[in-house]
């Protein structure tokens, strides 16, 4: 509960202060003086925020009083109490005193309160006013340092070692190279399949460069048709076409002084292939319905999941825009081609989901990082997040199954091509032997291709095939089906 306002009486003649003081007890904390030693050391003791004061006293008038009020205790509201209607040099006085009100006998008790009220609300807005004004006088460093923290912050989340790779990945000699040509302001072309990093790589670069206190802007070029491309990157001015009802701003004016992310290069017309070439040659634009030219300063990073050579010898990219925008070309590796990245990146993805949506998950069963080790991957490191993501949202203790796998990874789709694991044997017709002994062919080649897609887990062939553990290992037996160097060698017919 908030301590009512404190309010100090003071007149000489003790029944006007009791009366005055019965009144404002409704509502107040009220101090009393008869004098005004008496009502200076109450002032030095107690938190006062109004005060009335009658103006006809022994020795010191009462805006004498206020007047030195003021000037030890300028927060205090001075209100004075007077019987008679004052000439002119009065009022002087009264504004000598900084009286915020006087009050003329006799009084109502309601004007004696409102006042009283409305003289308390002007002492706490006044400090609130105090406050405020003290916090804004502090505010410039204190945001600064704030938005320091801040950039921090995001430029350690956009390090090269947030770009979880394993030990010996090909990505640790990418990361290498992007660091060391980070610091150059040269244009720099990030190659990859889709969902494998390019955007992440390129804010490393970004923020491991000298313009990490400028802005990361990324456009996706592919995604918007040319006129509504020129409008994003260069702006507009008001009327420049049907529906451009304010002047714009393009993006590549926001990345004035930092990076131009041109994400889906090789996805842009040969016409607004022109365009970017123009403005990489002279650095300056036109905004759309306007004859002056803007400068800017930005370094250019593009992105493509085209091979821009391959581009270039169709005759679908310009060749003097290739040169342009590559003063170094970084690729990255499709993740199928770095299975040992496949664990790292699936336990990192585990944990940044679970720390997101507050869930506990340790890892994975045994069995599960086969599977993801095995599966192609045409969706990347986007694809590995959402898989994860998926089995997280579905897992129901703190390890995730193999249950919990997309019927994808779990046959249907594209099967790994790695040094690792050679695609296992599509189920083949037999075209000799009897029909017991080409039915026992196809049953091994069967066993074979689903047991070597399923990582050798016994429980997934089985629940796939639709047998029991017992029955799937007799047949395996039966089959000389074995997980080792040898496997693929069928020792058929051996019933
Ligand atoms: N090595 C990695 N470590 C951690 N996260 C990664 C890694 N590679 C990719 N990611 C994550 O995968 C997702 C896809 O990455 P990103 O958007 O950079 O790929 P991209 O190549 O630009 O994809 P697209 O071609 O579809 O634009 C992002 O959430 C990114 O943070
Ligand atoms: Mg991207």
């Amino acid at each position: 509960m908030v301590a009512p306002a404190c309010i100090l009486v003071v007149d000489d003649e003790p029944r006007s202060v009791e009366v005055i003081a019965r009144i404002l007890r409704e509502d107040f904390e009220v101090l009393s003086a008869t004098s005004v030693e008496q009502a200076r050391a109450l002032l030095e003791n107690n938190w006062v925020h109004a005060i009335f004061c009658d103006q006809r006293m022994p020795g010191m008038s009462g805006v004498e009083f206020l007047a030195e009020v003021r000037a030890r205790w300028p927060d205090i509201v001075r209100m004075i109490v007077t019987g008679y209607t004052e000439p002119d040099d009065m009022i002087d006085a009264i504004n000598q005193a900084g009286i915020y009100q006087y009050i003329t006998k006799p009084w109502h008790p309601d004007q004696l309160l409102l006042a009283a009220r409305n003289a308390t609300q002007l002492f706490t807005m006044q400090r609130e006013y105090e406050r405020l004004s003290l916090e804004l006088r502090l505010a410039p460093p204190v945001v600064e340092g704030r938005l320091r923290q801040q950039r921090e912050r995001v430029a350690g989340s956009y390090h090269f070692d947030s770009i979880i790779r394993s030990p010996a990945s090909p990505m640790c000699d990418v990361c290498r190279q992007a660091a060391k040509t980070a610091v150059f302001d040269i244009p720099v072309l990030i190659e990859g399949e889709t969902g494998t990093g390019k955007e992440l790589l390129a804010r490393a670069v970004h923020y491991a460069s000298q313009r990490s206190a400028g802005a990361f802007v990324a456009v996706n070029c592919g995604a918007i048709p040319d006129d509504l491309l020129e409008s994003e990157l260069f702006g507009h001015r008001k009327g420049a076409f049907t529906g451009a009802h304010a002047n714009r701003r393009g993006l590549v004016e926001e990345a004035d002084g930092g990076t131009l992310f041109l994400d889906e290069i090789g996805d842009i017309s040969p016409a607004f292939q022109v365009k970017i070439l123009r403005f990489l040659q002279e650095g300056e634009f036109r905004p759309l319905g306007t004859n002056e030219t803007t400068r800017v300063d930005v370094r250019v990073l593009a992105a493509t999941h085209r091979d821009l050579r391959a581009e270039v010898r169709a005759g679908r990219f310009r060749e003097d825009l290739y040169f342009r925008l590559t003063g170094m070309v970084l690729s990255i590796p499709p993740l199928r081609s770095r299975p040992a990245d496949i664990h790292v990146l699936a336990q990192h993805l585990l944990d940044a989901a679970c720390a997101r949506h507050g869930r506990h998950v340790r890892g994975f069963a045994p069995g599960v990082m086969d599977v993801l080790v095995r599966y192609a991957w045409p969706g990347n490191v986007r694809e590995l997040q959402n898989e994860i993501l998926r089995m997280l949202v579905l897992a129901e203790s703190d390890c995730l199954g193999l249950d919990l796998l997309s019927p994808m990874l779990m046959g249907v789709g594209p099967v790994t091509v790695t040094p690792q694991a050679p695609l296992a044997a599509e189920p083949t017709v037999h075209d000799s032997g009897t029909l017991q002994e080409r039915m026992d062919a196809l049953e091994a080649d069967v066993l074979m291709e689903t047991i070597a897609r399923c990582g050798w887990n016994k429980s997934l062939t089985a629940r796939e095939l639709g047998l029991s553990r017992v029955g799937l290992r007799a047949k395996l037996e039966r089959y000389g089906i074995v997980p080792d160097a040898g496997k693929q060698s069928l020792q058929k017919g051996n019933s």
